[in-house]
């Protein structure tokens, strides 16, 4: 990687996509606690939050391989998203569907990210880093591909429920 400016925007995004993998695993760890009358959707997220740990990683081998360090104290500085997050935790009792309209934002979101640093990496021919983004991205993409599909039955099952008095 000859030039420094080009691999400052790659380590710059890096750092920021693992920002946003923290605030993806809080925001899984949040709702996951309060999806006990949706277990489909509970299970879900339990898979993408082992799928989130895992991106992590991913973020973090790229950065040691660059010789950055992608520490928790810049991830806090770089929480970008936390207003999106702090929606999503506000108890009430249409959290379900509020925090199923925020996670197919976020997961969107985290696949645009994703994409643009594909596009980053294999800019400064980052050849090592492209499989794993390209991982991570597809994970991604299927997540919001989910909660997309979920939508209309997550919306049924709160009707319901509310309907008959059991949320
Ligand atoms: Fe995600």
């Amino acid at each position: 990687m000859q030039n420094e400016t080009l691999k400052n925007i790659f380590v710059t995004g890096l750092r920021n996509a693992h920002a946003m993998e923290s605030q993806a695993e809080s925001l899984l760890n949040r709702q996951i606690e309060r999806l006990d009358s949706f277990p489909d959707l509970k299970a879900r997220m339990q898979a993408h939050l082992q799928e989130t740990r895992t991106q992590q990683s991913r973020l973090d081998q790229i950065l040691a391989d660059l010789g950055e360090s992608g520490s928790t104290m810049k991830d806090s500085a770089l929480s970008f998203l936390g207003n999106l997050a702090a929606a999503a935790h506000m108890p009430a009792q249409d959290e379900v569907l509020k925090n199923s309209l925020a996670s197919f934002a976020f997961e969107n979101y985290e696949t645009a990210a994703y994409k643009s640093l594909i596009t980053v990496a294999e800019q400064v021919g980052a050849q090592n880093a492209i499989a794993p983004l390209k991982q991570s991205c597809s994970e991604e993409e299927a997540m919001a591909q989910f909660l997309q599909n979920n939508l209309d039955s997550v919306t049924k099952r709160y009707m319901q429920m509310s309907a008959t008095g059991a949320l």
